[in-house]
């Protein structure tokens, strides 16, 4: 007896669906493509359940009549390819003829419609199989509901994420099939509340509803006739801390491409790390030159000549980068600076401005426990470094040493007022200042979270922070543990939220603040398994990179300070970020380099 057995047509729709459709926002991406591709102006949608109880899409497009209305679910069945040749020229959406044949699969269909003049019908499909073909009313467009997504594949249903995690990919797809469609308007409710209404045909006005206004504000626009590159990016000084505000639209179909990417990130060299640009960039080209078709979801595109498009967009937005003025700070690195060493203090010949990632604290002071250590002793700078002539510093010296220390350490003096000189017995140690802290402040913030021994402070005035609906709805989740962590957010609307609190342990200006919680609403996208301590370290290591440094001379108590509760943090050799804090040379080192 054979082995192989010819699957029955349902179960090999099943299969054929799972490769189309993952999840509700799959279901909403093709309802939306064919919408926009039978020509609506508005688009309404519905979500209900976050898509798993009901997702419906009502159009103003073209419509289809009785005969089409029934072909439209059947597998293949597609108005957009006549034969072969079309594949190439094709320039609507789709052209598999699948989508509403998946969905039908996997789901309760049901689909109303009707052409200009003509009457309306309405089908009704489950599991595949059509139910019913009845009259509906004559407006004009199409009106698609599916409903108990999956009730037919257990087994898919189950790996369905949190209604929250479902609804914001479902919400993203609006916002990139509304970015992508600008003469389109849109309105979306979840569970009947507006999220949003877009009807603004502007692109900016559209992207600042979607973006905020904070990153839609700020952007320029290039364009240009290679490829129809049309783009709004972010200015240098405006980069966002999270890389999810990044769009891209070939043919006004949302894409992804890694080498254009690669591109625009290549022309922001020189960029504060961390920081992203934000773009929309559009661009439009033949059919023939580019592949959508790699992936089931139709989403990474290929470029016949990748690199003719990578040298392309890296130089058209890097010509227009360095022609807009961008404050000299954030291009420039600082000049060496000349020391003169006294006291522990040290004063460099000229202001100096910091790097731009750690600059952007005011001259505020953070009480770093100054005033429980001895005052600042004084030290000539030795003429030569040996043994002999070391002098131990008084500074306390942490009980249990760890494995990189090399104490006592004596302070000389910062270089840029963000590297510490220290000279030690076996010779000389840079401490980078700023990652220090940050370190310690981790450590100590992680530790008060454990021992819920965390001070809070209530904010006068609630920190608004914009961001994309969809990720709020992630943020949102994390409010209750976020409380926990001395960060009280609310939701203020659909696309805002409200910080009202921030832990004592954290310095932040307003923008920080700001930037902090929305790096964290795109971290929160992320299908993070969030156990407690993967939550608590992202949000340490981000409030650690956002809180405000303090940017004044530091002394040589304060310095030596430093190094011993830097010694006593578990990891004392790097920061959060897993960057080393200090590097160290020996005499011997420095003798042999200076030829002696
Ligand atoms: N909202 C709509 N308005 C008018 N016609 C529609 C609509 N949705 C679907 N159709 C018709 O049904 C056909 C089948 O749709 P389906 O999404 O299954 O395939 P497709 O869009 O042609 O290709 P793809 O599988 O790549 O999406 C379409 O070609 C179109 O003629
Ligand atoms: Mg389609």
């Amino acid at each position: 007896m054979s082995n192989i057995r010819v699957l029955d047509e349902s179960v090999a729709a099943k299969i054929a669906a799972g490769e189309v459709i993952e999840r509700p926002a799959g279901v909403l991406k093709e309802l939306l493509e064919n919408a926009v591709d039978a020509g609506a102006t508005h688009i309404n949608i519905d979500i209900d359940g976050a898509g798993k109880t009901l997702i419906r899409v009502n159009d103003n497009g073209a419509g289809m009549d009785k005969e089409d209305l029934e072909l439209s679910v059947a597998r293949h069945s597609t108005s957009k390819i006549k034969n072969f040749e079309d594949l190439d020229s094709l320039n609507t959406f789709g052209f598999r003829g699948e989508a509403l044949y998946s969905v039908a699969a996997v789901s309760k269909l049901a689909i109303s419609s009707c052409v200009k003049g003509g009457g309306g019908n309405k089908i009704t499909v489950e599991g595949g199989k059509l139910i019913s073909v009845s009259p509906a009313p004559g407006i004009a467009g199409t009106t698609v509901e599916m409903r108990d997504i999956f009730y037919n594949t257990p087994a898919r249903l189950k790996f369905l994420k949190s209604d929250a995690y479902e609804r914001a990919l479902l919400l993203k797809t609006v916002e990139e099939s509304a970015l992508a469609n600008l003469n389109v308007s849109y309105t979306v409710r979840t569970d009947g509340k507006q999220v949003y209404n877009l009807i603004e045909p502007d692109v900016l006005k559209r992207a600042e509803q979607i973006l905020g206004k904070e990153v839609a504000g700020t952007m320029f626009e290039i364009k240009d006739m290679a490829y129809g590159f049309h783009a709004f990016l972010t200015p240098l000084n405006k980069l966002t801390s999270v890389r999810d505000l990044q769009f891209c639209f070939i043919n006004k179909r949302p894409l992804s491409s890694k080498t254009l990417q690669q591109a625009v990130y290549k022309a922001y060299q020189g960029r504060p790390r961390e920081k992203h640009p934000a773009f929309i960039i559009y661009m439009t080209m033949p059919p023939s030159d580019f592949d959508v078709n790699i992936h089931p979801q139709k989403r990474e595109v290929k470029f016949l000549r990748e690199n003719a498009v990578f040298s392309f967009i890296m130089n058209t937005v890097g010509r227009k980068l360095s022609s807009s003025a961008v404050p000299e700070e954030l291009l420039q690195t600082p000049p060496p600076a000349v020391l003169t060493i006294s006291g522990g203090k040290t004063e460099s010949s000229y202001a100096l401005k910091e790097p731009p990632e750690i600059f952007s604290g005011g001259p505020l002071k953070q009480d770093y426990g100054v005033k429980d250590f001895e005052e600042p002793a004084s030290y000539d700078v030795p003429s030569e470094i040996t043994d002999r002539n070391f002098e131990k510093p008084k500074s306390s010296v942490p009980q249990d040493k760890p494995v990189w220390w090399q104490g006592p350490y004596r302070f000389l003096g910062a270089v840029h007022k963000t590297f510490l000189v220290f000279e030690t017995e076996s010779g000389l140690t840079l401490l980078d200042q700023h990652a220090a802290r940050e370190r310690v402040l981790y450590e100590k913030y992680m530790r008060e979270i454990d021992k819920r021994d965390l001070g809070v402070q209530p904010l006068m005035f609630p920190v608004q922070a914009d961001m994309p609906a969809s990720n709020v709805e992630n943020l949102m989740l994390w409010a209750p543990w976020l409380k926990t962590a001395g960060f009280e957010i609310s939701q203020f609307s659909a696309r805002t939220v409200l910080v009202s609190t921030v832990p004592n342990i954290f310095r932040f200006k307003e923008d920080n603040l700001r930037e902090f919680i929305i790096s964290l609403g795109a971290i929160a996208g992320d299908p993070l398994k969030s156990s407690d301590t993967l939550k608590k370290k992202t949000v340490a290591m981000l409030a650690c990179k956002k809180s405000i440094k303090a940017k004044e001379d530091i002394s040589a108590a304060e310095a030596e300070a430093l190094m011993s509760d830097l010694a006593a943090c578990e990891d004392g050799m790097h920061c959060p970020h897993g960057r080393p804090v200090m590097v160290s040379i020996s005499a011997l080192e420095l003798a042999k380099k200076l030829g002696r």
